[in-house]
Parts: structure tokens; C-alpha cells; sequence
């Protein structure tokens, strides 16, 4: 078995031979995430959107699919995350509709005013300086672009033993005041419990959470 701290660096940044085994099992455990972040977020037919940390993009075909004439792009800063993300996608890539890159979410590569929403899901743990992410995240967005976090609550997180290794959990009060303090306007939140499932003996239930929020000017 991996130790915790071994696992905790990998979801912060899959890595090497052990990337395609953590992204499977990302897909499998925030696939009830993807399914509240992607039926909360506002879209409108003929929108661009940007997902930071897409992982392996398995969800991307559905996002795609939300509206008539999206346009999707995506940063991450695990090459192989990019690797594989690119070969299982390769339709919408050729076809225009998806642009990925590998880079890091406080030195994001787009025009100011480009993106109608941004979006993250279990990303902003890993983020030292959150202020430096938001304020890349709000300067590439269009004027009311929506900002969608989609994350657990922290109770919940904690009951992951690895956790402990780096993350920078918040409740969904903390995270909403970091986003009003870096000058968005915070709207709704939407919750979920996801099914239970058993982690070392222990029965875990996490409770999913997206956050949104708009640019004000
Ligand atoms: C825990 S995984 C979540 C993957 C996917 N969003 C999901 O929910 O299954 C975190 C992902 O975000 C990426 N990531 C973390 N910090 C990032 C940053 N600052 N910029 C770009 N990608 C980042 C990691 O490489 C990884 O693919």
C-alpha cells in the first residue's frame, strides 16, 4: 500500500508511473463533485470556459456536451495530467472545440477578458497564495464572468488521513471570504452529499460543495 504522504503529493501533482492510477481513482471518487459543479454552473449556448487542474479530463465530453457551441480550455500543471487528457480528447482538440496547456493557475497563458467562467474542482488546496491565483482567475475573466469552486467541506476532507499532508482545507465560510476579499462577488452555494465508501475499514462520507462567484466590474 502508498503511504498517505506519498498519495497527498500525488493528487496535488500526478507524477510519473503512478499518475494514471491516482487519476483513475479521482475520476471514480469526485465524479458525484463533477456532477454538482457541472448542473450548478450557469452556462449559456456559445460560452468559453476555462477548468484549471482538469486532472485526466474524463468529464470533458459531458461539459462539452452541456450547451450548443462551448468552447473549453484547460490548465494543469502536471505533464501527465496534459498527456492524457490530450490522448483521450483528441476529437475535440481536432474539431477546435478544446485547448490545453500545461501550466500553473498564477501565471495563467490567456488575454485579459477572455473566459465567460472559470472553474476548479479539489484544486485550491493546493494553492499557497490563493491571491495570486484569483486575482489571474479574475483578470482573464469577461466582465460578470462566473468563478465556480467546486471542493468539500473541511469537516468532511479531515476524515481523509492524507489530508494532513499539505492541504489547505477551508469550510465553505473561509473559502467564500478569501473570494469576497480578492474582490468577487459571492452568489450561491450548492451541496451534495456524495455515497459513502469505506477507506481502510472507516466508512467516509464526503459532502460536495460549489461555490459561486462573479466578477464585478
Ligand atoms: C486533486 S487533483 C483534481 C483533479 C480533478 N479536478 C478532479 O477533481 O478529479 C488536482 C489537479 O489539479 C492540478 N493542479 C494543482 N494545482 C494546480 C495549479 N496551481 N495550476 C494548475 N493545475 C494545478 C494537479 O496537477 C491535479 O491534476
Amino acid at each position: 500500500m502508498k503511504d498517505l504522504k506519498f498519495i497527498a503529493q500525488q493528487l496535488r501533482k500526478p507524477a510519473g508511473d503512478f499518475a494514471a492510477t491516482i487519476a483513475g481513482k479521482m475520476n471514480e471518487g469526485n465524479k458525484p463533485l463533477y456532477d454538482l459543479t457541472l448542473s450548478s454552473m450557469n452556462l449559456n449556448d456559445g460560452d468559453t470556459i476555462l477548468e484549471i487542474g482538469f486532472g485526466n479530463g474524463f468529464h470533458f465530453k459531458e461539459l462539452l456536451s452541456l450547451r450548443d457551441k462551448l468552447t473549453l480550455y484547460g490548465i494543469d500543471y502536471s505533464k501527465e495530467m496534459v498527456n492524457q487528457a490530450t490522448a483521450g480528447n483528441m476529437t475535440f482538440i481536432n474539431s477546435g472545440r478544446l485547448f490545453l496547456s500545461e501550466g500553473s493557475s498564477n501565471r495563467l497563458p490567456y488575454e485579459d477578458h477572455t473566459f465567460d467562467v472559470v472553474f476548479c474542482n479539489m484544486v485550491i488546496y493546493f494553492w499557497e497564495n490563493p491571491e495570486d491565483h484569483l486575482k489571474e482567475i479574475y483578470r482573464v475573466l469577461k466582465s460578470a464572468g462566473r468563478f465556480y469552486t467546486g471542493m468539500r467541506t473541511k469537516k468532511s476532507m479531515m476524515e481523509l488521513p492524507f489530508t494532513q499532508y499539505g492541504f489547505n482545507l477551508y469550510t465553505v465560510g473561509e473559502w467564500k471570504s478569501v473570494l469576497a476579499q480578492n474582490g468577487f462577488n459571492v452568489d450561491d452555494s450548492y451541496h451534495k452529499t456524495d455515497p459513502c465508501f469505506e477507506e481502510n475499514g472507516k466508512q467516509i462520507q464526503l459532502e460536495s460543495v460549489c461555490i459561486a462567484a462573479e466578477k464585478v466590474s
